[in-house]
């Protein structure tokens, strides 16, 4: 496998002030102090949103804001409702890894048997395949077995992780995406 077969970064131009504000706003409406917050909200109620996906209607219904606090980590699974999703670095990223590791046949997995979140953790011992920070948009494909920690001993990190419709494969949510720059700012 190579990177190809996992991520695809987009030079997707966003208003990321917009983002920021809107992932601040989801945060301090649903106020927790959990290592690790997952917040899903209907693109629909979104303008902005709602105009971006107009343009790539492969993009769900709804998206998810993400925390990760310093030190957390989401043990290795693979996304249990979608295939892909188009994740946006939003606050301290940076020091961040998303590990992906060699899938087994499908039989072979032993999940979790508590379903969290929509992710089905594994359990076997997984083989350590490829890793990346998220630093640009991309489009991450979530079948494979992965997982993501927090590095930072200081920062929490935030993304807006917007699922991919199942209609549509990998290869075909990265062609959506291919100009050279897809400009999205300005809506
Ligand atoms: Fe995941």
């Amino acid at each position: 496998m190579t990177s190809d077969n996992y991520i695809k970064e987009l030079n997707l131009n966003l208003d990321y002030e917009y983002l920021k504000n809107l992932a601040r706003r989801n945060i301090e409406k649903y106020s927790t102090s959990d290592n690790r917050f997952y917040s899903g909200s209907k693109v629909e109620d979104d303008e902005y949103l709602s105009k971006i996906r107009e343009q790539f209607p492969c993009l769900k219904a709804n998206y998810h804001i993400l925390k990760l606090a310093p030190g957390a980590m989401i043990r290795q699974h693979v996304d249990s409702l979608r295939n892909c999703a188009l994740n946006i670095p939003l606050f301290n990223c940076e020091e961040t890894v998303t590990t992906v590791y060699k899938s087994l046949n499908s039989s072979d997995y032993i999940f979790t048997p508590t379903k969290i979140n929509g992710i089905d953790v594994i359990e076997n011992e997984l083989e350590y395949d490829w890793s990346y920070t998220l630093n640009k948009p991309t489009i991450f494909n979530t079948s494979y077995p992965h997982s993501v920690k927090n590095n930072s001993v200081t920062y929490d990190r935030i993304t807006l992780n917007w699922g991919i419709s199942n209609d549509y494969t990998f290869e075909e949510a990265c062609s959506m995406f291919s100009a050279d720059v897809v400009d999205v700012s300005k809506l």
